[in-house]
């Protein structure tokens, strides 16, 4: 079965076919970074709009590659949790062509989608495990019975890591979103003269809370103007080194609470190299493994909705006459795929 899906819940437009008998992708992504960079944060508006002009070239796209549309057997979008507007983009075109094409049609969970990206890579993680899931939006623990059936033992109270990245990132003076390039000057350093507070490691408990280190860095960039770039990759390695500590002790918990021996990151903030090799320390020292999805699949992209839209697809699920979009869809609320 190839399943197209569509991917406009913020700032990314992805478009992808996900074929499951032999596994080929092909996809498009489109990101709008630049629009909304003089900003310095997403502009729904403008968001919604660049999506339905780069939405339906780029599914054209890869329509001509793939030969016909005709080829199509079912789709798949981002229901939620995104930005209303833009959400609503994706699922006017994927309602749009299941009317057409007469072909079923699905409403995916985003965090669902960054949960099951490591699929695509070999070894495939296997039930049950802990996902550490780490966006821009979302910072999230969860005991995975089976896939669909989600257990929220952690969240974080306030900021999601990624929007911690990237306030940080923008106090220290990188343009948005400055997450990556915030770990590169802390990457850059061996060592820091500063130490941020571990937030909420002291007491039991899988809760984040991230809001108070972008208030440390504040502090410490007061303090110390004008801010060489020496004392920049110094804050930027200290809130690195804090924020993946921080994560390692509550994945840690977590493994141990439930006794689950693997791990699975995914969203954006799993392509930071420093949480890969740390969250990989960890669970070798328990004889397990940490899984993570390729580098082109953490942050958003159309081929996990297409992948995850293609195992509720196949196990029989499709969307009868819902048209609607979930800004906000608890993801324990999802039905376990029966396989
Ligand atoms: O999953 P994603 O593409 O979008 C959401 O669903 O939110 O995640 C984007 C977030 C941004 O906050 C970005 O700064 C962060 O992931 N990010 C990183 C890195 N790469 C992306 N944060 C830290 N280190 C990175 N290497
Ligand atoms: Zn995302």
């Amino acid at each position: 079965m190839k399943v197209l899906g569509i991917e406009t819940s913020c700032d990314e437009t992805g478009i992808a076919v996900y074929d499951t008998h032999s596994g080929q992708i092909w996809q498009r992504l489109y990101s709008q970074i630049e629009k909304h960079r003089e900003y310095g944060g997403v502009v729904p508006e403008l968001a919604s709009r660049d999506h339905v002009v780069k939405a339906a070239p780029l599914l054209r796209e890869i329509i001509s590659e793939i030969g016909t549309i005709e080829d199509i057997d079912a789709i798949a979008y981002t229901r939620g949790p995104g930005l209303i507007g833009a959400l609503m983009v994706g699922a006017n075109l994927a309602r749009g062509l299941a009317w057409a094409l007469d072909r079923p049609v699905l409403g995916v969970h985003h965090m669902e989608g960054h949960l099951l990206a490591p699929m695509l890579a070999e070894p495939q993680p296997e039930c049950p495990f802990v996902a550490l899931l780490v966006s821009g939006g979302h910072t999230l623990l969860v005991d995975v019975k089976a896939i669909g059936d989600y257990k929220i033992l952690g969240e974080s109270l306030d900021d999601a890591v990624g929007e911690a990245f990237d306030k940080t990132a923008r106090l220290l003076g990188l343009p948005y979103p400055g997450g990556p390039q915030l770990a590169a000057l802390a990457d850059k350093c061996s060592g820091s003269r500063f130490e941020f507070p571990r937030p909420m490691t002291n007491r039991p408990g899988l809760d984040f809370s991230f809001s108070g280190l972008k208030t440390a860095a504040l502090n410490i960039i007061k303090q110390h103007q004008p801010l060489d770039p020496d004392l920049r990759e110094q804050i930027a390695y200290a809130f690195q080194h804090a924020v993946v500590d921080t994560l390692r002790i509550k994945c840690k918990r977590a493994l141990d609470a439930t006794g689950y021996r693997n791990l699975v990151i995914a969203g954006g903030v799993g392509a930071n190299r420093r949480l890969r090799e740390v969250l990989e320390t960890l669970t070798a020292e328990r004889g397990a493994r940490a899984y993570f999805p390729a580098l082109e699949y953490c942050t958003d992209n159309g081929v996990m909705i297409a992948y995850a839209g293609a195992l509720r697809l196949s196990s029989g699920q499709c969307d009868e006459n819902i048209f609607d979009v979930l800004p906000r869809w608890p993801l324990d609320s999802l039905q376990p795929i029966q396989i």
